[in-house]
């Protein structure tokens, strides 16, 4: 691996593109806010386009409105080894939660030139579109749709205001029966590996003074919809001991979802993000409600038995309120181990270029999971500042992005130099 230790990111070059892509956001909501469908996200994309090419990639969007750069590699006929993240954000979101490994994988194919390295495979380079989660509780649109696990189901699912998300795929310039089409293109490019640098968005990395996270396995995601119905009576008049109160029922259940994330023994957590109630009337007593929550373990044991326990506790505590209840589960995505080999070569890139490094879960997902369905895939995370994420505090350091890259570089050299997969 000697060649790793000349590739060095100039840290400054970086910086100046997380400082412009920073500013391509939504001047009406907090943060860096870029979400999928949206204009600013629109905007962000031509530039991204840009500087792909800037890098000296060839650039393309694909049916599924992924951006695709690609670096030609010696033998065209190899199996391509990918890597990418996202660039759209959560509402009120932050500056590096996917774009660590945009920005970075193009700082890798810039030192690759400098330093006149060229890899035997082409290297695909994706800012895959819109991976946060959205209005139709779907993650990963676009590396789903390479993976060919967005289905005909999830393009006629509907929002709040009754828009499906085929109507928004056309409303950004996209053909939906394209959108499914492209799995199968995808697949037939052959790939070798994948993998995605990404900040850690926890704890564990700072805490543990590492530099680098290998990810083991990323967690499930299971979304429940809990619809709550009860009986509307006059707040003024209707005895406490009298009612059939939604709401309350409801907000039992939010405390049933997070006695539950409490009692993971390993990885797992709850969380209700959003509760509802009608008519809403300060003077009626609420007839109806609902909340939205999930839970996320790399535990599947684990997770079954709670989805299953907490079913039955949400039912029990609506019951003692006289109020029914329907639950609507989904799952966004399954639990994803990382490949053994590839994390073996982050292992040894981290030795190589002399930073520490430590096994690690992940219990945010990634475009990873849907990769993987396609390749042997493998994530390297570096740390955020106090483990906050999906919000404007968001922070990395500038050389702990560094150390992400020159690790990154050196993972996908020596992946590139790993035999095909075998038939
Ligand atoms: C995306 O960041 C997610 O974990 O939902
Ligand atoms: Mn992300
Ligand atoms: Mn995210």
């Amino acid at each position: 691996m000697a060649d790793f230790a000349v590739l060095d990111p100039v840290t400054e070059r970086v910086r100046q593109d997380f400082a412009a892509l920073a500013e391509i956001r939504d001047p009406d909501t907090d943060g860096w806010t870029r979400t999928v469908f949206s204009e600013p996200y629109r905007a962000s994309r031509d530039w991204v386009r840009r500087r792909m090419a800037d890098a000296g990639l060839t650039v393309h969007a694909d049916g599924a409105g992924n951006l695709v750069g690609v670096l030609p590699g010696r033998d065209p006929a190899a199996p391509a080894l990918v890597t990418g993240s996202h660039t759209d954000t959560v509402a009120a979101g932050g500056r590096f939660d996917g774009v660590v490994g945009v920005l970075g994988s193009l700082e890798v194919v810039r030192q690759l030139a400098e330093h006149d390295l060229r890899l035997d495979r082409d290297l695909l380079v994706i800012d895959f579109l819109g991976e946060e989660s959205n209005d139709y509780g779907l993650s990963c649109l676009g590396s789903r749709s390479l993976a060919g696990e967005l289905t005909a189901e999830h393009l006629d699912r509907r929002d709040l205001h009754g828009v499906s998300l085929a109507e928004r795929y056309r409303g950004f310039g996209l053909d939906p029966s394209e959108v499914l089409a492209s799995a199968g293109r995808f697949a037939r490019r052959g790939l070798h590996r994948y993998v995605e640098l990404h900040i850690e968005q926890g704890p564990v990395l700072e805490d543990r003074g590492v530099s680098i996270g290998v990810v083991t396995a990323i967690a499930a995601i299971r979304r429940l919809v809990a619809s709550f119905a009860g009986r509307p009576d006059h707040a003024g008049t209707r005895p406490m001991g009298d009612r059939a109160d939604a709401l309350v029922a409801a907000a039992e259940a939010v405390l049933a979802v997070r006695q539950e994330g409490c009692g993971a023994p390993v990885h797992g957590v709850a969380t209700t993000s959003r509760i509802e109630s009608e008519p809403g009337s300060p003077n009626v007593v609420p007839g109806l409600a609902r909340m939205y929550a999930e839970m996320r373990s790399v535990d599947d044991g684990w997770l079954t038995e709670a989805q299953r326990r907490l079913a039955a506790e949400i039912g029990h505590r609506a019951a003692d309120h006289g109020v029914t209840v329907d639950l609507t589960w989904s799952s966004d995505n399954e639990r994803v181990s990382a490949s053994p080999d590839v994390h073996e070569v982050i292992g040894r890139a981290a030795d190589a270029v002399g930073v520490s490094w430590e096994p690690v879960p992940s219990g945010a997902t990634h475009d990873a999971v849907h990769l993987a369905r396609l390749c042997p895939m493998g994530m390297i995370f570096v740390p955020s500042r106090g483990g906050r994420s999906h919000c404007p505090d968001e922070w990395t350091d500038p050389a702990d992005i560094a150390i992400g890259i020159r690790v990154h570089a050196a993972t996908l050299l020596e992946l590139d130099r790993l035999p095909d997969r075998a038939a």
